[in-house]
Formats: structure tokens, sequence, C-alpha cells
């Protein structure tokens, strides 16, 4: 198939696009390059560097590009704390660049969209793990913004017959030899652990260890970026066959904080100096993602689904690049 991926210089849309061109797809990638990175993108697909806030850009990548059949969504400002200090660069910025996308989409023919959506949504999770019918109570402007836009994609479907699925993922973690995960700044937990270990920092603090759970420490879902690809995979095919859908990726396995850094001692042979600071506003103290019911209607089944083999794949990117995209 022709498929346009939004933000597929960025960590896990690179993945996918790159898993996309090994299955044989002709893939058009497009990126405003202000978290991405150039070299990030496979080879084999085109690369388009604009805004998707510019109307008239996306309006032009469809023309240009004639016979886009689907499109991935991942294009996106992804930041929980920044967006409740910049709350309209998530609820307008997100959402504007989002509607700009399906408005664009539909008119030209397309007749499938898959987009990144989050575990945001469930800032009172009603039940452990998490099933995608559980209430919504997004926790942040970044949350509100997904849920804004999964919303947005069920107008679509009703009047345009857009068909759509959205895919929440939990913690996205992992790399591969060529794509890993180059933000700045760096926020997410496995990255910034494996920095200590490279000798860019010093030391980790974790957010708060006074949390219900068995360390203290908040516990997550981590899931590998390919097998978020394959995700995406699936849902092209299965979305067409079943209808649209929302479905929540993890691996149904929580890790605190704690045994986060104590298995990243273990993948890299460094101490990784830790301590316990402040709890961070507005983290939840479980986030567990039930990924039933995409493995019972599309069979999806995680390659790395063990925190050693995710974090030993990052470690491996990590120390092929030290300096992220930088050095490639
Ligand atoms: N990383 C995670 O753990 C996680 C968890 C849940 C959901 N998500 C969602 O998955 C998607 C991908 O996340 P990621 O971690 O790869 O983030 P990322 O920042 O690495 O990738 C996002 C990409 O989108 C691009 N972009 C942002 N706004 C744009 C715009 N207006 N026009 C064009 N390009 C734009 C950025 O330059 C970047 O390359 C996002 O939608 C994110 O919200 C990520």
């Amino acid at each position: 198939m022709k498929i346009l991926v939004t933000g597929g210089a960025g960590y896990i849309g690179s993945t996918a696009t790159a898993e996309l061109v090994a299955a044989g797809h002709d893939v058009v990638v497009v990126d405003n390059l202000y978290q991405g990175h150039r070299e990030a993108v496979h080879p084999y697909a085109q690369f388009i560097h604009a805004d998707l806030m510019d109307e008239s850009a996306v309006n032009q990548i469809f023309a240009a590009h004639k016979g886009i059949e689907a499109v991935m969504h991942f294009a996106s400002y992804t930041l929980v704390g920044e967006s409740m200090q910049y709350p309209a660069k998530y609820l307008r910025d997100n959402t504007v660049a989002g509607i700009n996308l399906f408005e664009a989409a539909v008119a030209a023919g397309v007749g499938r969209i898959i987009m990144s959506s989050t575990a945001n949504l469930f800032d009172e999770p009603e039940m452990m793990p998490i099933e995608p019918e559980c209430k919504i109570v997004p926790g942040s402007p970044y949350g509100e913004s997904k849920f804004i836009l999964e919303r947005a994609l069920h107008w679509y479907e009703r009047i345009h017959g857009l068909k759509y699925a959205c895919l929440r993922y939990f913690n996205a973690a992992g790399g591969t030899p060529n794509r890993g995960e180059d933000h700045t700044p760096e926020l997410h937990l496995i990255p910034v652990v494996l920095q200590v270990a490279l000798g860019q920092r010093e030391s980790i603090t974790l957010f708060g260890g006074d949390y219900p759970t068995r360390d203290g420490t908040c516990v997550r879902d981590y899931v590998h970026i390919v097998d978020l690809a394959h995700a995406h995979i699936l849902a092209l095919d299965g979305i067409a066959r079943l209808g649209s859908r929302k479905y929540n990726l993890g691996n149904t396995n929580g890790f605190t904080n704690l045994e986060v850094v104590e298995t990243a001692r273990k993948v890299t042979g460094h101490p990784i100096p830790c301590t316990i600071g402040l709890r961070r506003p507005g983290d939840p103290a479980v986030l567990i993602a039930s990924a039933q019911k995409i493995r019972d209607e599309l069979g999806w089944q995680p390659k790395y689904p063990q925190l050693e083999q995710i974090i030993g794949s990052a470690w491996e990117w990590h120390q092929s690049h030290p300096q992220g995209y930088r050095t490639k």
C-alpha cells in the first residue's frame, strides 16, 4: 500500500516506517523535525519536511503524492509536563495539526487512518489492567488533545466513512540497531537511566517513593517500539475487515521505577546510582494495559515482552549512538 506516515522522523514513527518498508509498503514521511531526525527516516521512504499546522502544505502533500491509501499519524507534541505549562501547544496545535490531516486525507480519498493515542487518557483508571473501554479521564492537556482527536475520528467516520484505529500505547521503549530514542530534552525513564550508564549523567532521581506499590515507586507497562510498529501494520488490515477500533497496547506486566533501574544495572553492568525524590504532580501510581482485545481480534503477539529484552535493545542502540543521531 501507499502509506503516509506523519512524525516518521520521530522515535516510534521512524521504526514503524522501517517496518512498513520491510513489509513492502510504499512510504511517504512528513515531519517538521521539531523532535525528529532526518537520519532516522528509512532511505527507501520519501521524506517531506513540513508542518501539519500548515493546512496548505498538508493539502499539497496529498496533491503531490497521489494514491495514498492509508495514514499513520504519529506527529504530535508529546510531553505531559509541558502540556501542563503550555496547554495551547497541545489543545490547539496538536488538534489543529490532526484536523488539518484528517480533512486533507478524506478530500484525497484516503480510507484508513491509524492514530497514536496514549495511556494518559486514563488518569483515574477504574480497573487494572486497563481495558480500552475504561472510562476516559485525560490526565493533562496532552491526553485531552489525543481524546479530542479520537472523538474527531469518530465523526470523520460517521460523516465521511473514514475507518480508523486509535492505538493507545503505554510506555514505548527499546531500540533497533538503526533506530532509538533521541529526544531533547530526554524525559523518559529508560533512556535517562541509560545515560547514567553511559557516563553522561551522574545519577538518576526517581519521582516519589511513597506510592502504594510493592517498593513505593510508580509502576508502568513498557512495550517495544517494534511491537508497536507491528500493531500498526496489523491494524491497517484489521480495520478494513472489522471496522474502526480502539486498542490499548502494553505487555500487561507492570514494572516499578526501581525495577527498571535494577534491570538496567543488570543489562549494562553499571551501578547506576539512584535516589528517590519528590513525587511529580499528576503521576498515577500504576498504569498497566490490557492488550487482550488486540491480541484476540488481530492476533497481536509482542516479540519483545521481557523488560530485559526491551532495555537490552535500547542499551545496544545507545552504546552505538552515544550522541543519538548526531554521531551516525
Ligand atoms: N513515546 C511514548 O512512550 C508514547 C506513549 C504514548 C503515545 N505516544 C504517542 O506516539 C507518537 C510518537 O511518539 P514518539 O515518542 O515517537 O515522539 P517523537 O517526538 O519522537 O515523534 C513525534 C514526531 O512528530 C513530529 N511532529 C510534531 N509535531 C509536528 C507537526 N505539527 N508537523 C509535523 N511533524 C510534527 C516531531 O518532529 C517528531 O519527529 C506521538 O503521537 C505520541 O504522543 C508516545
